[in-house]
C-alpha cells in the first residue's frame, strides 16, 4: 500500500511537520525507509515536549533521530513555553543547533512575552515560531514581532480544523465562488501572500492535492484584509490546557 508521504512526494510537498508527542516519527521513518524516498529532497520538522521536570534533550532528539531514520532534522521545535525550564531547553538546542544535528530551531506557542524573554538570553535567535492561526485567530501583533525579529512564522491548524464557524463563513464562501477555489485554497494562499508557511494536515489525496494547487491566483490586498477582518481571537487549541502556566 502507497504512504501518504508517497502520495505527497508525488504531488510536490516538500516539509513534513512531525513531533515525539504525536507519534508520527516511527512510521514516518518507516515509510521514508521502505519508499526509498531521498532525504536530501525533504525537510523534517519534529518537535520535543517540555514539562515541568528538566530534560535532556541531546537523548529526546537521538530518539527522534532513530525513529526517524536519519542522523539530522531540519528544524527542530519546542512545543510550548514551559515557564520554568523555556530558557535551559532553549540553550541545550543551540548546542544540538551548533552541532549540526539540529540544522534549524525555533519554537512553537510562543507569544511575544516569551519571545522578548528569550531574546534575553539567547546566543541563537529562533528561525521559527509555530503558531495557531487561521482566519478566526489570525495573531496580527505576534507576527510583526516576529517579523521585525528575522523570526519566520509557521501556521498551524491553518484551516481551523474546517469547523463550522470557518466552512460557513460567507466572506470565505464569496472568495472561493470568485476565484473557482475551494475555502482551504483561499485560506492557504491568504497565509502565503501575508509571509506565513501555512501546514495543512490531510490524510486524503484529494485534500493534499488541493491543499498544493494554489500558485495560479492572487487575493487582492483589500480580499487579505477582509479575512484578516474574521479575527476573533478563537483559539482551537487552548494553551493553558497543553502548558501549565502559560
Ligand atoms: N505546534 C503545535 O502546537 C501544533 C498544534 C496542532 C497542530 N500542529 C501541526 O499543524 C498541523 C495541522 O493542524 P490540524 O490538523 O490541527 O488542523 P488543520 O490542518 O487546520 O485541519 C485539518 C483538518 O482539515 C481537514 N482538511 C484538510 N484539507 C482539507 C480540504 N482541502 N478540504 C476539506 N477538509 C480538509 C482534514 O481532514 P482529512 O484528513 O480527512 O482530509 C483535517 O480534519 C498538524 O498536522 C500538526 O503538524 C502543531
Amino acid at each position: 500500500m502507497v504512504s501518504t508521504l508517497l502520495k505527497s512526494r508525488i504531488l510536490g510537498y516538500e516539509g513534513y511537520d512531525l513531533a515525539h508527542a504525536y507519534g508520527n516519527e516511527k512510521w514516518f521513518g518507516r515509510a521514508k525507509k521502505i519508499e526509498f524516498i531521498n532525504r536530501k529532497k525533504i525537510f523534517i520538522t519534529t518537535k520535543f515536549n517540555l514539562s515541568d521536570k528538566n530534560i535532556d534533550l541531546r537523548k529526546e532528539l537521538e530518539g527522534s533521530l532513530e525513529r526517524l531514520g536519519t542522523n539530522y532534522v531540519d528544524l527542530y521545535l519546542m512545543h510550548w513555553p514551559y515557564p520554568n525550564n523555556y530558557i535551559d531547553a532553549w540553550k541545550q538546542m543551540e548546542n544540538l543547533y551548533k552541532e549540526g544535528k539540529a540544522r534549524a530551531i525555533g519554537v512553537c506557542n510562543f507569544q511575544i512575552r516569551h519571545l522578548e524573554e528569550l531574546l534575553k538570553h539567547c546566543d541563537v535567535i529562533p528561525m521559527v515560531n509555530q503558531i495557531e492561526i487561521h482566519p478566526l485567530n489570525t495573531e496580527k501583533e505576534v507576527i510583526q514581532y516576529c517579523k521585525e525579529k528575522s523570526i519566520q512564522v509557521q501556521a498551524y491548524c491553518p484551516l481551523g480544523l474546517m469547523q463550522d464557524k470557518i466552512v460557513k463563513n460567507d466572506i470565505l464562501n464569496r472568495l472561493a465562488v470568485k476565484y473557482n477555489k475551494s475555502i482551504p485554497q483561499i485560506i492557504l494562499k491568504w497565509n502565503i501572500q501575508n509571509e506565513i508557511i501555512p501546514l495543512p494536515k490531510s490524510t486524503k489525496y484529494k485534500r493534499l492535492k488541493q491543499n498544493i494547487d494554489i500558485f495560479d491566483f492572487e487575493l487582492e490586498k483589500k480580499e487579505i484584509q477582509e479575512i484578516d477582518s474574521l479575527n476573533e481571537n478563537y483559539k482551537i487549541y487552548i494553551p493553558e490546557k497543553y502548558c501549565k502556566g502559560y
